[in-house]
């Protein structure tokens, strides 16, 4: 079987839209988290226009290790409340980061990444790890990119 994901939209709410069925099509039934957290990865990378970075950090024991991702080999491990996953992590909301580098505690993986969106993971009032997408623009990132990144995450909160 092979996937050719062609998702071009003409608006970002088609596009999130289109990637939420392509990743509930990707996801169903598969019960492992390691394979869906690669998988949409992938989708997620080769879908978004002007994206650098795609990955997880998982909660392992109250600590954010790094998981399945797109991009630059990056930090393994990241404290609860550092940078902008840690505190994603910690507050339980999404980090919308239009300039990274001024955000206090940033952890630089890619020196090309400018602004990020972290989303967590939370699934029967747990914490299983965050979402993080990282580009190289400045303010790539808006409400509508919020939007539809929760929505991908309430998807992957079910599967992982
Ligand atoms: N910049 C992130 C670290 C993870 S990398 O971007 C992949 C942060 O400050 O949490």
């Amino acid at each position: 079987m092979s996937y050719d994901f062609k998702i071009k939209a003409a608006d970002k709410a088609t596009l999130y839209r289109d990637m939420a069925s392509a990743l509930e099509g990707l996801v169903a039934g598969e019960p492992d988290a390691v394979a869906n957290m690669a998988n949409a990865s992938a989708l997620i990378f080769e879908s978004l226009p002007d994206v650098n970075w795609v990955g997880f950090y998982r909660n392992v024991g109250g600590e954010l290790v790094l998981g399945p991702f797109q991009g630059r080999a990056a930090c393994i491990r990241i404290p609860f409340g550092t940078g902008v996953c840690g505190t994603a992590a910690a507050t339980r909301e999404v980090q919308l980061v239009e300039d990274v580098h001024a955000f206090p505690g940033h952890i630089a993986c890619d020196s090309a990444s400018n602004s990020e969106i972290v989303v967590p993971l939370i699934r029967d009032g747990e914490l299983i790890g965050v979402l993080d997408i990282d580009s190289p623009t400045t303010a790539r990132f808006d409400r509508e990119d919020k939007a539809g990144c929760v929505k991908l995450g309430d998807i992957l909160s079910g599967v992982l």
